[in-house]
């Protein structure tokens, strides 16, 4: 707390104690003024309590404000020297995303960012989430004061994708969008759960595609990042924005000790709710789609068999240098 405030404080206190005294003499007024005085004494100590609270009030918020936990360095001082620019690499995962976003690029698929911090239509009602239904606890994540929510998936970016190359569809063209982003998810943490992780949303809208389309570009997508032919599976899933909905799988590589059946889960997936092309004024009588959306980090972990999600945002130096080039 500041001296100033703090010496303000004092000086009303003082003005309470002295006020307490005045009390004391109702006594010796006569009796037909004490109700008059008594009102007037009242009304002055409310009046002192109230500033006192509002002080001390004043003075805690301040204290608070003071502390910029979001700042490098102190903001009043020196500004400290910048580390030289070629002591530090970019983060695996940046440059694993980078890889993911050229590959759908090199697909004819545009690339567009997610958000870090969306809204309940977003996040809920623009993805077909009835309103208290269950489905919406897999994806309840957290929520700032002001009710704005850190996405749990990049699926919070379909409306947006899907309004913003509408156009693309009246030409005659069809929708690609990939979006890579940051996602947080209210998870107890191990070695394969981590808060904040980034994930890969894949949207795709024309008058006539099937789920096969969906499978031949996913293994497309796998095949290069992965730089071999893959075997792929798939199996019945539950999303309330897609109409079916499917888990993706891909036979883990043989050149990383995968054996014959041994399939893991990388996405989920289906065919676009007609619902949430509704919501974004598609007509879904007239174009179908499919989308897509998995992690990232899942992905880089099994390319270069890292044992520990944890790892990524832990920033461990001996971890990050085995990536630096
Ligand atoms: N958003 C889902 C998740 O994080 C994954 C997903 C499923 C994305 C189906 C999609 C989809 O686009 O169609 O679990």
């Amino acid at each position: 707390m500041s001296s100033n405030a703090e010496s303000k404080i004092a000086e009303l206190k003082a003005q309470l104690k002295q006020l307490n005294i005045e009390y004391s003499k109702i006594k010796d007024i006569p009796a037909e003024q004490r109700a008059d005085f008594g009102k007037k004494l009242n009304l002055e100590k409310q009046k002192l309590m109230a500033e006192i609270a509002a002080a001390e009030e004043a003075a805690a918020e301040v204290d608070v404000e003071a502390l910029d936990i979001t700042a490098p360095c102190d903001i009043n001082g020196e500004m400290p020297e910048f580390l030289a620019a070629d002591s530090g690499s970019k983060h695996p995962l940046m440059t694993e995303l980078d890889r993911v976003a050229d590959i759908y690029r090199s697909m004819g698929f545009d690339v567009v960012e997610s958000r870090q911090l969306d809204d309940e239509f977003h996040m809920f009602d623009s993805l077909n989430f009835a309103p208290g239904h269950p489905a919406r606890d897999n994806f309840d994540t957290f929520r700032t004061e002001e009710g704005y929510i850190p996405p749990a998936h990049t699926s919070t970016m379909q409306n947006r994708v899907l309004q913003r190359f509408k156009y693309k569809l009246d030409q005659g063209e069809n929708i690609a969008v990939a979006i890579p982003g940051r996602v947080y998810r209210n998870e107890d943490l191990d070695a394969t759960h981590e808060h904040t992780f980034y994930q890969c949303e894949g949207v795709y809208v024309s008058k006539d595609c099937t789920l096969g389309n969906m499978l031949g570009i996913l293994r497309e997508f796998f095949e290069k990042y992965y730089g071999q032919k893959l075997n792929i599976a798939t199996q019945p899933g539950y999303f309330p924005f897609t109409e079916p909905s499917l888990e993706f799988k891909i036979e883990k590589p043989a050149c990383i000790g995968g054996k014959k059946g041994d399939f893991l889960e990388m996405l989920g997936c289906g065919m676009i709710h007609p619902n949430v092309l509704k919501q974004a004024g598609i007509d879904p009588t007239k174009y179908q789609g499919f989308a897509w959306g998995g992690g990232i980090d899942r992905l880089v972990m099994l390319r270069y068999q890292l044992s520990d999600v944890r790892f990524f945002e832990s920033a461990k130096l001996d971890f990050l240098k085995e990536f630096s080039c």
